[in-house]
C-alpha cells in the first residue's frame, strides 16, 4: 500500500548539513503542532517543547552539547532552529511520550519539506546548572523536567546519498 503518510515515513532522513536561512513561523508552527498531537500515555500531555532560534541561546546549547560530547564542533550541525522535548522526570513514561512527539514532528518537518535530526545529550545538558537556568528563563523551572532529545531543524542544504536497507528479519509475523 502506499499514500503520503507512509511515503514520508519512508523517504525521512536524519539530515545533518543545513542553509543558514532561517524556517518561517508557520512552518515552525506546524512542525511544533505536530508534536502536540502526539500520543501520551494516559493521555497526559506532559512533555514540553521548546524552540529555540535566539542567537545567544542557540550558542549557549551548542557549547553546553559539544561540552558533554568532548567536542569543538556544533553537535546541531548549524541548524538556524533547536527544538527541545522535555517530560516530567516522575512520570513513569517520560522518555515514551517525549520519544514520539519528537518522532511526529521529524515526520512534519519532511512532510512540509524541511529536514531534520533528532540530536541527544539533553538529558545531561539540563541537569547541569546552566541547563536548570535556561529552563527558569523558559519559564520550566517548576515542572521538574528532565531532557529528552532535541531537533536540529531548518532547510538542508545536502541529503545522504547512501540508505541503508531495512534488516531482514525486522518484522515477524505470528498467526
Ligand atoms: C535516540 C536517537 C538519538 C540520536 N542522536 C543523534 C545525535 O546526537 N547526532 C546525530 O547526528 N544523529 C542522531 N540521531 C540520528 C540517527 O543517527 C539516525 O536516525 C540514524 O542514523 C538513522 O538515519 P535516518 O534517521 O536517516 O533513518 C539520533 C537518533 C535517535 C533516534
Amino acid at each position: 500500500m502506499e499514500n503520503e503518510v507512509l511515503k514520508a515515513i519512508k523517504e525521512r532522513r536524519s539530515i545533518r548539513r543545513f542553509k543558514s536561512e532561517q524556517i518561517n513561523d508557520d512552518e515552525l508552527k506546524t512542525v511544533l503542532e505536530a508534536g502536540t498531537w502526539a500520543a501520551t500515555g494516559k493521555g497526559t500531555q506532559d512533555p514540553w517543547i521548546v524552540a529555540v532560534q535566539n542567537q545567544e541561546q542557540k550558542e549557549e546549547l551548542i557549547r553546553m552539547n559539544a561540552e558533554i560530547m568532548g567536542v569543538s564542533s556544533d553537535p546541531y550541525y548549524g541548524a538556524p532552529t533547536i527544538v527541545l522535548v522535555f517530560a516530567s522526570k516522575e512520570n513513569k513514561n517520560n522518555v515514551k511520550d517525549g520519544s514520539l512527539v519528537l518522532g511526529n514532528m521529524m515526520l512534519a518537518a519532511h512532510s512540509i519539506g524541511l529536514a531534520s535530526c533528532w540530536i541527544n545529550r539533553a538529558d545531561k545538558m539540563f541537569e547541569t546548572e546552566e541547563g536548570k537556568a535556561l529552563l527558569e528563563k523558559w519559564g520550566l523551572k517548576d515542572y521538574n523536567l528532565l531532557g529528552i532529545g532535541a531537533l536540529a531543524l531548518g532547510y538542508a542544504s545536502s541529503h545522504p546519498h547512501t540508505i541503508k536497507e531495512r534488516k531482514k528479519d525486522y518484522y515477524r509475523i505470528i498467526k
